[in-house]
């Protein structure tokens, strides 16, 4: 039995997320943890909420909340968004956590004590009548490059042109609207990220069984113009974690917080420390998955994400876990995703395009989604969700090759041969072609998951829903029963047994359909089939079963042109 340790990346508090979102972090990390546990290999498997930074104060006030109250209210929410999805989170954790505080204040201290932070002094926007600074992109202003008006003060996004706040002209709070701004002096740490760079690039050359995508992004942040920067680690920010050295304060940093995206990887340590919590244990029962000096040296570790959170992951938390000098787990494999567009366009939190997680589960359950979502993974390149294909897929592959399967032969079984598995006849040359040809695909199937192949997973194993399909036709034991019933008894104990080996495969994608399916045939024997032939005789003559209700319901015409309207526009 292996230790696997898993973490999507977590999602920022402010706002409920959309299923490019999903498809690109939880959801795979999902199928990977339910994998492994089916493999009988001790999993932990974290996620939490992102719940600092400038954009959830400014979610907070626009919502007129204490920005606390409101990250607890959406932490709630994003929560149960999650269970309704069947994510099957060990611990969905909060990056405002105590245990996060602490963690995020001892690292820093340790990199501190390595040398390894630096105190810069910088001039920064501050809005009086805001009374904070301002992030650079929370400044509008006229662009000097092209005139346009509502331009960043990092970017102008007609002409792209890359800005300084200071570039602007009329300059304006894009929070209040005040012109009341004036420059100010202030401090911030930065972690020197290139000391690192050779350690960081060894480590990096070391993963050649990474994606591509992966290291073919962590090589161009750390090479490309003049490579790895020294990162700002602080912010003058009211919500957020404060600066600290470990347990001491911080001389000349009073009132700042660390950057989010400092403390956000820290989190999946966190969070595990708060499952244990959660759970009544002790420090131990954490570290084991973390500390390569307190028992993680047998842990494999997978992280998720979307490949823009892929520079995070590969220099900045690495940086901080090697420049800590401490022995905490790294990364060891780095699975990264493209990007999901939806319907002709790309999926937009901040413009409220596309299908939300919430209003996904309100049309259709959890499992017509992740069936989609995950067996079009944007794995080699971006991927589109159209209305046309998700209908396509739901009714060919789950309604009419998977739901009819299991509907035919256990409404055929049981008005022929009653409530019970039969005993009759005994497998002939087309069972044994079956079970032979199954036992291949489910090697390549079991490959692909553990090799985290999710769209090639998801194609195998429609592929083995397939023949199951096929079989029958070829077998007919609605004709068979007429002439020899014998044979038709065998036919139909070999289905039954099918659609418990179905269940057990199919559960990594569609765990409430499984469930269903292994209800229906009595068993919770969840078994993976490794040996396929024992897996086809596991449910023995005798043993009751029942019709499952209609696992899946085909998708009309009409509600497809209704859901493409009623989600083409913005959501409010
Ligand atoms: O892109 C995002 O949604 C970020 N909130 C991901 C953070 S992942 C990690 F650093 F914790
Ligand atoms: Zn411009």
């Amino acid at each position: 039995m292996a230790r696997i340790l898993i973490t999507s990346a977590i999602p920022y508090i402010n706002g409920i997320k959309h299923l490019g979102n999903l498809v690109g972090s939880q959801l795979p990390a999902d199928l990977f943890a339910r994998f492994n546990r089916a493999m009988g290999h001790e999993v932990m498997f974290i996620c939490a909420t992102d719940e600092h930074g400038t954009p959830a104060e400014l979610a907070a006030a626009k919502a007129g909340k204490p920005v606390a109250e409101y990250c607890a209210e959406m932490h709630e929410i994003q929560a149960e968004i999650a269970r309704g999805f069947r994510l099957s989170f060990d611990h969905f954790g909060r990056s405002s956590s105590q245990r996060n505080h602490k963690l995020t204040q001892h690292f820093a201290g340790k990199l501190a004590e390595a040398g390894l932070i630096a105190e810069v002094s910088e001039k920064q926007v501050f809005s009086i009548d805001d009374n904070r600074f301002l992030p650079d992109r929370y400044i509008t202003g006229t662009c000097p490059n092209c005139g346009y008006e509502a331009a960043r003060g990092d970017q102008c996004e007609n002409c792209t042109k890359q800005l300084d706040p200071t570039d602007l002209i009329n300059p304006r709070s894009s929070i209040s609207g005040s012109t009341n701004l004036e420059v100010r002096e202030t401090k911030h740490l930065y972690l020197k990220q290139r000391a690192l760079k050779d350690k960081l690039e060894a480590w990096i050359d070391s993963k050649t069984d990474w994606p591509i995508l992966t290291t073919s992004i962590a090589k161009k942040w750390l090479n490309d113009g003049d490579g790895l920067q020294d990162r700002g680690i602080t912010r003058d920010l009211h919500w957020g974690i404060p600066v600290k050295k470990g347990d001491q304060p911080w001389p000349g940093m009073e009132g700042k917080v660390f950057y989010v995206w400092f403390d956000a990887p820290i989190e999946y340590i966190a969070g595990t420390a708060e499952w244990a919590d959660a759970n009544g244990l002790d420090d131990a029962a954490w570290e084991r998955w973390w500390r390569t000096d307190k028992g993680a040296s047998d842990v494999t570790y997978y992280q998720f994400m979307g490949k823009d959170n892929v520079p995070f992951h590969t220099l900045s938390f690495p940086a901080t876990i090697l420049g800590s000098g401490e022995p905490w787990k790294l990364v060891d494999y780095l699975k990264s995703f493209n990007y999901l567009n939806y319907d002709g366009g790309q999926f937009s939190t901040s413009q409220g395009r596309g299908v939300f997680m919430d209003q996904a589960l309100s049309i259709l359950p959890a499992d017509y989604w992740r069936w989609w979502l995950l067996s079009h993974a944007p794995e080699s390149s971006d991927s589109e969700f159209t209305w046309e294909n998700f209908q396509t897929s739901v009714n060919k592959d789950l309604a009419d090759v998977l739901g009819n399967l299991v509907s035919r032969v256990t409404k055929f079984a049981v008005s022929k041969f009653g409530n019970e598995i039969p005993a009759g006849g005994t497998f002939g040359p087309l069972e044994t072609a079956l079970i032979a040809d199954l036992g291949a695909r489910i090697a390549d199937y079991t490959a692909y998951m553990k090799a985290m192949e999710v769209r090639k997973a998801a194609s195998e194993l429609r592929a083995i829903w397939v023949i199951g399909n096929e079989y029958l036709q070829s077998a007919a034991p609605w004709s068979v029963v007429k002439t020899d019933p014998e044979q038709a008894q065998a036919i139909i104990r070999l289905a039954l047994n099918l659609i418990r080996v179905y269940a057990v495969l199919s559960s990594p994608f569609i765990p409430d359909a499984s469930a269903a399916m292994l209800q229906a045939m009595g068993t919770k024997d969840q078994s993976w089939p490794h040996d396929i032939s024992e897996a086809m005789r596991a449910l023995p003559p005798g043993h009751g079963f029942t019709v499952p209700e209609n696992l899946f319901r085909k998708i009309t015409d009409e509600e497809r042109t209704d859901w493409q309207t009623r989600f083409s526009g913005v959501r409010s």
